[in-house]
């Protein structure tokens, strides 16, 4: 919990953790050997952390969905060499949900988060203290950190973030929960939440119940839903988080699934071609007819849930209110850009970018105003992307050219993106040139090969 008191350190360490029985590898974590301690933040206080720096590369502490300023954003400029580390005061003054924070430091995002510098973040706010929903820490709020791994016959991880799997992104074929291979949780009997976050690099979500059961969107990446939404799956790209109410009322436990999403391209030139042989499904341990297991549930029987009845309604969600539009701007995500595919076609280091430009830390792509509400859109050019903004929280309006209703969606800070997508903004933070805001693909390996932007708010 990080209130108002000094003291809440968070050491970047390298470690060895084990997945599982027999599977001990190499990570990085933060104060602990792989991922890092949830931080909750309340509302209206003031968050003080340290970050400290005890690799041999240079990391950033990048919160990620948060709304403080460019210079406390952690982005690539904001670099703690090995053995430095950096002191932060976050005024914490946004709508209460799941966030999480990661290093950023630019070509190299891929590889730390893989390993492990990666947790999430609560913020917590008068209306979600009020008991209406499970808010028990562990018990019936459950954080679910869901990547995916890639283990070699020894037990390492394996990555990759040159040649085909930085073009497709980086796959592997186990799945972790909070740092765990086959995981299972013992839950009370009622409702349960659910806090899931992808924190994969690449891996595109769809989430079910084995047994097809329905179940309640509340939140999504930014806070609550106007109302909860019922669903019988769930799509989370790279970064998107949502939290869901799962009724387990009956006793019945459950298996947590996910579909294993192929890499999405558009129809088109290469569409079933040169990559799409190679962008097949993936097949492992974890996998049986293109099902991943993600998570088993048991209900513990002896204990009644605290919450059992649905709210209709969400105290505490944050509907839009950015106004009306003052401009509009354009962003293509590109995989196509003069040569840059080739090299990664060859086993290099493919080059990416938006809007025909590759990521360039020395050049700012646009320059916006505070308070200004703009309507940006997002368009890419060969297969799809989670695109993300730093400094705000946006509002989706539309997806490949249909309306997007903002109570199946709520307030976000990742959109997929297909053919095209618009969505609402507003920065209410300022980001100078020392320390911009960044645009970019949350698949890692795009981002990392330059598929990102910056800009500045003042
Ligand atoms: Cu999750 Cu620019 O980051
Ligand atoms: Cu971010
Ligand atoms: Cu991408």
């Amino acid at each position: 919990d990080v209130g108002d008191e000094a003291g809440n350190r968070l050491e970047a360490i390298p470690g060895t953790h084990r997945f599982t029985e027999g599977i001990a590898a190499r990570t990085l974590g933060w104060s602990q050997d792989y991922l890092g301690p949830t931080l909750r933040m309340r509302r209206g206080r003031t968050a003080r952390l340290t970050a400290q720096n005890h690799l041999d590369s240079a990391i950033t502490a990048h919160w990620h969905g948060l709304h403080v300023p460019g210079r406390q954003d952690g982005g690539p400029q904001s670099l703690i060499a090995p053995g430095q580390k950096l002191e932060q005061a976050l005024d914490i003054d946004q709508p209460a949900g799941t966030f999480w924070y990661h290093s950023h430091p630019h070509g190299r995002t891929g590889d730390q988060v893989y390993r492990g510098l990666a947790g999430m973040l609560l913020i917590e706010d008068d209306d979600t203290a009020s008991g209406a929903l499970p808010s028990d820490y562990g018990v019936d709020d459950i954080p679910l950190i869901v990547q995916d791994k890639a283990f070699t016959r020894r037990g390492a991880l394996e990555y990759d973030d040159g040649g085909m799997a930085a073009m497709q992104g980086f796959r592997g074929d186990r799945i972790v929960v909070n740092g765990a291979l086959d995981p299972a949780v013992r839950v009370p009997q009622g409702l349960v939440r659910f806090r899931l976050l992808n924190a994969s690099n690449s891996r595109v979500y769809v989430f079910s119940f084995d047994d097809d059961r329905r179940f309640h969107q509340i939140a999504s990446d930014a806070g609550l839903l106007p109302a909860p939404v019922p669903r019988k799956q769930l799509q989370l790209a790279p970064a998107e988080r949502a939290e869901i109410l799962v009724d387990f009322s009956d006793g019945a436990g459950g298996r947590l699934v996910s579909q294993d999403v192929p890499v999405q391209m558009m129809g088109g030139m290469m569409g079933g071609g040169m990559m799409g042989g190679m962008m097949g499904g993936g097949s492992g341990p974890d996998t049986r007819n293109g099902v991943f297991r993600v998570l088993d549930i048991e209900v513990d029987r002896s204990r009644p849930a605290a919450v059992t009845t649905l709210p209709r309604e969400l105290r505490g969600a944050h509907l839009p209110t950015y106004g009306e539009p003052v401009r509009r701007r354009r962003f293509q995500l590109n995989m196509m850009m003069g040569m840059g595919m080739m090299r990664g076609m060859f086993g290099g280091r493919p080059k990416l970018g938006i809007n025909g430009q590759s990521y360039d830390m020395g050049r700012i792509d646009q320059q916006l105003r505070l308070g200004e509400t703009e309507i940006w859109e997002i368009t890419a050019d060969m297969m799809s992307h989670p695109f993300h903004v730093h400094g705000t929280s946006f509002q989706v309006l539309s997806r490949n050219g249909r309306p997007v209703e903002f109570g199946e969606t709520g307030m976000k800070d990742v959109v997929w993106v297909e053919n095209s997508t618009e969505i609402l903004v507003r920065f209410d933070q300022p980001a100078s040139v020392e320390a911009p805001f960044m645009y970019h693909c949350h698949i890692l390996e795009h981002e990392d090969s330059g598929m990102m932007g910056q800009f500045t708010v003042s």
